[in-house]
């Protein structure tokens, strides 16, 4: 009995920020975020959007089988609570069943590929059940900083049961843990720390180590993927990435080259990332929604690459195949209405924006009314954080 992916489903905010803007009020060439970094736009929540709203509009479209979930994951480093899962808003939000298991994960980008690793076995030791694993997070840094126009916000939804009608997991697994400072954010602030630099460098170092260990049990070489989905902060790292694996073949095989290529193996799958920004836990699953919704690909029974990896750090490389008749199960329509239809925000008013935050006097406040999905936050009352259906 096979257990994997059913559905998945993405969503992103309806505001917008093109970096064109960004680099010309920070007085940046363009450039250097379009072809440097590798991003054009980043998707920014207004305030009475949260990890939340974004995660409950994610997983809305699957509502014809909340009925049968009972385990909720929610994977996110932008945590809104230091008890309550967030996962249990969504959890009222939706209506699940009183009958579930519901919690929260974190591990910078890495947790909700833990998530849906532990929601597989679950699936298959009860499977008339199904596991929802939600991934949702903005990304924060300082004005100004240069890490600023890797920012983005995005959530995904991912459907885990004995029908995989998307993708199967492969049992091969490479993994790597070390005790490093390369991003993290203490409780008391709102932004990440990070050291760029080193963040990118311990980025590949753990790929490296992923990849000799997912070797050790599976004789796939890089060729052998059809396509590579990696944790994508900003498209130029997938190509790094891409570029470290490129090079351990060929030391391997004594070669200088690999058959497939960029455009070919990953290029396909860094198109949202790139109009949505670093979705953090999301990004890895972002990139699996996005290669799937491209329609002038084939995939069916297409062997797929992941790379996960979670500042601090964790990381894991894992692979899995594409299911037969994929296509039919898709919310291609969905996603790319929504990446269309955002309004575009000044550099003022997304200043604003972020600079607003959630008042913690634990009187009454109401947010002002934004464009948002199905769900709102809609504001606070006795510390408690109130959401509404729009
Ligand atoms: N035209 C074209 N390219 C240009 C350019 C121009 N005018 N100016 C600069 N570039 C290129 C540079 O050559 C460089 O390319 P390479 O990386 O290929 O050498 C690229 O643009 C970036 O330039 P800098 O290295 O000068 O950029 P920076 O130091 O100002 O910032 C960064 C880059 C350190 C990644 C920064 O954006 C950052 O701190 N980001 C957040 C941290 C991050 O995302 N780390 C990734 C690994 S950690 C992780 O994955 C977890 C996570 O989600 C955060």
């Amino acid at each position: 009995m096979t257990t994997g992916i059913e559905k998945i489903s993405f969503y992103t905010p309806r505001y917008m920020l093109p970096l064109e803007d960004l680099a010309a009020a920070r007085g940046a060439d363009y450039n250097k975020y379009r072809v440097g970094i590798g991003q054009e736009i980043m998707a920014v929540a207004p305030p009475d959007e949260d990890i939340v709203t974004m995660a409950a509009s994610a997983a809305l479209p699957l509502e014809s089988y909340f009925t049968s979930i009972d385990t909720v994951f929610f994977a996110t480093e932008s945590s809104i609570d230091q008890s309550k899962a967030a996962g249990l808003f969504v959890h009222g939000l939706l209506g699940l069943p009183k009958r579930c298991r519901v919690i929260e994960l974190k591990q910078a980008c890495y947790s909700a590929t833990l998530a849906l690793r532990i929601a597989t076995q679950m699936v298959s030791a009860n499977p008339k059940t199904r596991a929802l694993v939600l991934a949702s997070d903005i990304a924060r840094y300082e004005l100004g900083s240069p890490a600023e126009p890797t920012q983005g916000a995005g959530a995904v939804a991912i459907l885990v049961s004995n029908k995989p009608h998307i993708l199967t997991l492969d049992p091969e697994t490479g993994i790597y843990a070390e005790d490093v400072m390369d991003f993290w954010r203490p409780n008391y602030r709102e932004e990440a720390v990070v050291e760029g630099k080193t963040s990118t460098r311990i980025y590949l170092h753990a790929l490296q180590n992923t990849w000799k260990h997912y070797q050790e049990q599976s004789d796939r070489s890089l060729d052998r993927f059809d396509h590579c989905c990696f944790h994508t902060p900003f498209t130029n790292m997938a190509r790094k990435a891409y570029q470290l694996l490129q090079k351990q073949q060929s030391k391997h095989t004594g070669t200088d080259k690999t058959e497939k290529t960029f455009e070919e193996q990953v290029a396909p799958s860094l198109h949202y990332n790139r109009l949505t920004g670093n979705t953090y836990s999301a990004s890895l699953y972002e990139c699996l929604a996005c290669l799937l919704d491209q329609n002038d690909l084939e995939l069916d029974q297409k062997k797929i690459s992941f790379f996960s990896y979670g500042s601090g750090c964790t990381a894991e490389f894992f692979s899995g195949t594409i299911s037969p008749g994929y296509k039919e199960h898709l919310f291609t329509k969905q996603h790319q209405a929504l990446l269309q239809d955002r309004t575009a925000l000044t550099v003022r008013q997304y200043e604003d924006v972020f600079q607003l935050s959630v008042p913690r006097d634990g009187w009454d406040h109401q947010f002002g009314e934004y464009r948002t999905g199905p769900f709102r936050f809609s504001g606070v009352s006795g510390h408690k954080r109130i959401y509404t259906k729009t």
